[in-house]
């Protein structure tokens, strides 16, 4: 079994050099994942130049770990949409992904290849109470979107009941990116390091230019924007397995236990056991998964397990548009709420057309600048709480495990001569120490059992045992102490 996505180990993109010197072009588009390729293409397309900067390789953010189901069926978005937004800003949210499920059907025909795309029906499904997903039908109903109640499905559990809707799809993101990014001027191992004004600047050059797109994922400026106060960062869990069944529609449990569930080729994927990103203290995620699909498809065998996470908005809705009143030459995209694949082409569709002086329909509901108070004011107390206990339990908490009582392959947070530190010990012996303090804005890091990570519950920050940066919005690696027990 790899713990890599099965997308990761069945495709590979050409490299690309990191940037040299000092360039100019009309756009510069911070991050090469599914948001920052799509709206690159789209700005090619319309006869705009682009480059885009890449950390680390494209692909390698959050898209390749997706589970890559292309569906305008965000949970149960529509219900509350209707009631925080109203019917008119609901249908146009409806009416951007509907579009951006077509848009993909369209390149995917243009773009023929490996891409493994078909269409096929998306499913929301309860086990247990049927309210919510009739309320989420007579939602839809209002809208016009093509869904429907049934009890069938082809999962091999009894559900109660479940919203079809036809016409959606599913393919290969990485293949998918990495076909669309040939035509890009990208460069890769260049991480943006600041933006000033029209400059995205880096350590080996800087790139000029009329617009600045942030799609990198989790916007890394603290200012102007403040989007670490309006977002939190949520992970969840992929178990690909054979010799389980081939479904041909994708399935999203909405219960607080709920699995999703798609095929990709000879695999079946699982996914779930979601949780706050830095609120993982039990580590049972996979195991969680590995019980589920045995108890499904006795005998299947696991094959691949990975993860990932997204960026979760106040009020539901991503933030897509001007990054901030002050700066009106840079753009963002962020907070796709784990419906990244359709919202991403939204993105490109609403970004290239601001940029490109066109209307966007769409502009409005997605706008980042929009501050709704019945749908945001309960989460952004909420935030500003976890913020708060981030930074006391990093200031005052005591810790209560010891270094002895650190178990080989184990982390913990532990005092030593006064300082806290997050330890973890290698099955070798080895001794990893790093501070606790996230270099983000200064919360306390949590021990993920289940990756052997440190993560961040206040915006989501992640590093590796030896203190490597994972995830943002943190930019650095965490300095590590590393010591040999006899
Ligand atoms: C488990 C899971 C399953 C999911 N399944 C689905 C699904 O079925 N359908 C769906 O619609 N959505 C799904 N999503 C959501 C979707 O995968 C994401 O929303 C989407 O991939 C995000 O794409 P992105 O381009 O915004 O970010 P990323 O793919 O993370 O790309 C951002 C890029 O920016 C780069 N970067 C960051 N900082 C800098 C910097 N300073 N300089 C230069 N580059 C930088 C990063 O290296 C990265 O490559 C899922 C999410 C999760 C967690
Ligand atoms: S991610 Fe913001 S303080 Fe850690």
């Amino acid at each position: 079994m790899v713990e890599k996505s099965i997308w990761d180990i069945s495709a590979a993109s050409a490299k690309r050099p990191p940037l040299q010197g000092d360039i100019e072009t009309d756009t510069v588009i911070i991050g090469g994942g599914m948001a920052g390729i799509l709206t690159a293409h789209f700005l090619e397309q319309a006869g705009m130049k682009c480059v885009v900067l890449e950390a680390d390789r494209i692909g390698s953010g959050q898209t390749r770990n997706t589970t890559a189901k292309v569906t305008s069926q965000h949970g149960m978005i529509y219900d509350r949409l209707l009631q925080s937004e109203g019917a008119e800003k609901a249908g146009l949210y409806a009416a951007a992904n509907q579009e951006a499920v077509e848009r993909y059907r369209i390149l995917a025909k243009k773009y023929q290849g490996d891409i493994g795309w078909s269409q096929c029906p998306a499913y929301l499904y309860t086990t247990e109470d049927t309210g919510a997903i009739r309320r989420e039908h007579e939602a839809v109903k209002r809208l016009g979107l093509p869904m429907q109640l049934t009890e069938k499905t082809e999962l091999p559990f009894q559900v109660k009941l479940a919203l079809k809707m036809e016409g959606q799809g599913q393919f290969h993101p990485l293949r998918f990116l990495y076909m669309l990014a040939e035509e890009l001027t990208i460069f890769e191992h260049t991480k943006v390091t600041h933006v000033e004004e029209n400059a995205a600047v880096t350590a080996q050059g800087t790139v000029r230019a009329q617009k600045v797109v942030f799609a990198c994922h989790y916007p890394f400026l603290n200012s102007p924007g403040y989007y670490f106060m309006r977002m939190h960062q949520e992970r969840s869990y992929v178990l690909a397995v054979k010799k389980a069944a081939s479904l041909d529609g994708m399935y999203y449990g909405i219960d607080e236990d709920g699995l999703s569930f798609r095929s990709a080729g000879e695999y079946l994927l699982l996914g779930g056991g979601g949780h706050r990103t830095g609120k993982n203290t039990t580590g049972t995620s996979y195991e969680y998964l590995s019980s589920r699909a045995e108890a499904y498809w006795p005998g299947c065998k696991e094959m691949a397990r990975w993860s990932a996470q997204d960026c979760m908005t106040l009020d539901g809705i991503p933030y897509i548009g001007q990054y901030s009143k002050s700066s009106p030459d840079w753009y963002v995209a962020t907070g796709f709420g784990k419906w990244g694949m359709t919202s991403s082409m939204v993105s490109a569709m609403i970004l290239s057309d601001l940029i490109c002086g066109r209307q966007s329909q769409y502009a409005e509901v997605f706008t980042p600048r929009r501050f709704h108070l019945q749908s945001s004011v309960g989460t952004l107390i909420k935030e500003g709480g976890y913020a708060v206990s981030g930074l006391i339990r990093q200031a005052a908490s005591i810790p209560k495990e010891k270094l002895e009582d650190l178990r080989p392959g184990h982390g913990g947070i532990v005092e030593h001569d006064g300082n806290k530190f997050g330890v973890y010990r290698e099955e070798t012996g080895k001794i990893y120490a790093i501070s606790t303090r996230c270099p983000h804005l200064g919360c306390q890091l949590a021990w993920n059992p289940d990756e052997k990570s440190w993560d961040c519950p206040c915006h989501g920050s992640r590093f590796d045992y030896r203190g490597k940066r994972l995830d943002g919005p943190a930019q650095n690696d965490l300095e590590c102490h590393i010591r040999r027990e006899n």
